[in-house]
């Protein structure tokens, strides 16, 4: 079976500097505009009726976007199903499983751009301007995004399998970062997008009752929020999959209230909080909090022009069906 190219740091910027617009991604932001000049109103129906149907949908396809870009590039691979013993995919890797949603958002879309551009447009432009809209439509200012990403044809699962977890140290999680070119500044202002949605109790329980295995909770975590938890997460198991909101100030709104969250000890996740404790991370924590500015600016920057960083080379513009039976070929 083919292998994808796994970007590394060096091979990253070179590319970004000196030939990213010729030879890798060949990015354009108009790169639709005489083949497909109603993509973006379609994607963005598409998505702003999941949203009106399910509010949480905004959050989800941001997040089925970064963690499929995560992977071996933004290729779309998170889409592709599992066949039977023949093809193993990422939908069911352990931060996935369960967890990531939106999938069938993306395959209406998908639907509807086919019905009036044919075999045009991959289905990674399609995730990557649902999730664009998503986040504009609850409050995320407008970015230009680069268009003309490839699907990829494979999927990686063992990689999938390695996305940042919340029990995970600092140190690790910037690590799988720089590993994709993106540094600690990028930590800090791409877990901004913890701005909206839900989590499950147990991706944050053991701050609550057995901190560290001291018997007690985290004595970082606000004491309000803690009791209003602990009512929500019980410490039993059937409370494991029950949700709470990421921000539970603005909970459905791309602002900046996750920093400001952080910097009053009320962020939810542990590796949330330990972003306004760390000497790497806390001071632009605390500008964000201050500066929404700065947070969107560079929100922007990542998932826009830098958003090259993010190219897969994967090998033709696809139709999932037709990827899907072609890894039957492979
Ligand atoms: C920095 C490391 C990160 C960790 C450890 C992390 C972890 C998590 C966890 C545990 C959840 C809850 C999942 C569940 O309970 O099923 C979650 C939700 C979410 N994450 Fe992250 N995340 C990280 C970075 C990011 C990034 C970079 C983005 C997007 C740019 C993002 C966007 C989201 C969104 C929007 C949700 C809510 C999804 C929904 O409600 O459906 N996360 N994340």
């Amino acid at each position: 079976m083919e292998q994808k190219a796994f970007k590394r740091p060096f091979v990253n910027l070179f590319y970004v500097f000196f030939l990213s617009h010729l030879v890798f991604c060949q990015l354009d932001y108009r790169f639709y505009d005489s083949t497909c000049p109603s993509l973006t109103m379609i994607v963005r129906y598409g998505v702003w009726s999941a949203i009106a149907n399910d509010t949480r949908m905004a959050a989800s396809l941001v997040r089925l976007h970064f963690h499929d870009c995560f992977v071996n590039g933004c290729d779309a691979s998170i889409l592709l199903d599992d066949i039977d013993s023949t093809f193993v995919g990422e939908k069911t890797a352990r931060s996935n499983q369960n967890s990531v949603r939106g999938y069938e958002v993306i395959d209406k879309i998908k639907a509807n751009v086919e019905k009036a551009c044919p075999s045009t447009v991959s289905c990674t432009d399609i995730l990557t301007l649902a999730a664009r809209e998503a986040a504009n439509i609850v409050g995320a200012s407008y970015w230009m995004v680069p268009l003309g990403h490839r699907d990829g044809r494979t999927a990686n699962k063992t990689a999938a399998n390695e996305l940042p977890s919340p029990f995970e140290s600092l140190d690790n999680i910037i690590a799988k970062f720089n590993a994709k070119g993106l540094d600690t500044k990028d930590v800090v202002v791409l877990s901004g997008a913890h701005t909206i949605g839900f989590a499950q109790c147990f991706t944050f329980k053991q701050r609550l009752f057995n901190f560290g295995g001291s018997g007690k909770p985290d004595p970082d975590l606000e004491a309000s929020l803690l009791k209003g938890l602990q009512t929500v997460c019980p410490d039993q198991v059937d409370s494991d999959t029950t949700l709470v909101p990421l921000d539970s100030v603005t909970t459905n709104r791309f602002d900046n209230s996750y920093y400001r969250n952080l910097v009053n000890s009320s962020g939810l996740l542990q590796s949330d909080h330990v972003l306004s404790t760390d000497n790497r991370t806390a001071s632009m924590v605390l500008s964000y909090s201050r500066y929404p500015y700065l947070f969107f600016k560079r929100f922007w920057s990542i998932n826009g022009e830098d958003g090259q960083h993010w190219c897969s080379n994967g090998t033709r513009w696809g139709d999932k069906e037709e990827l899907q039976s072609s890894q039957l070929d492979a």
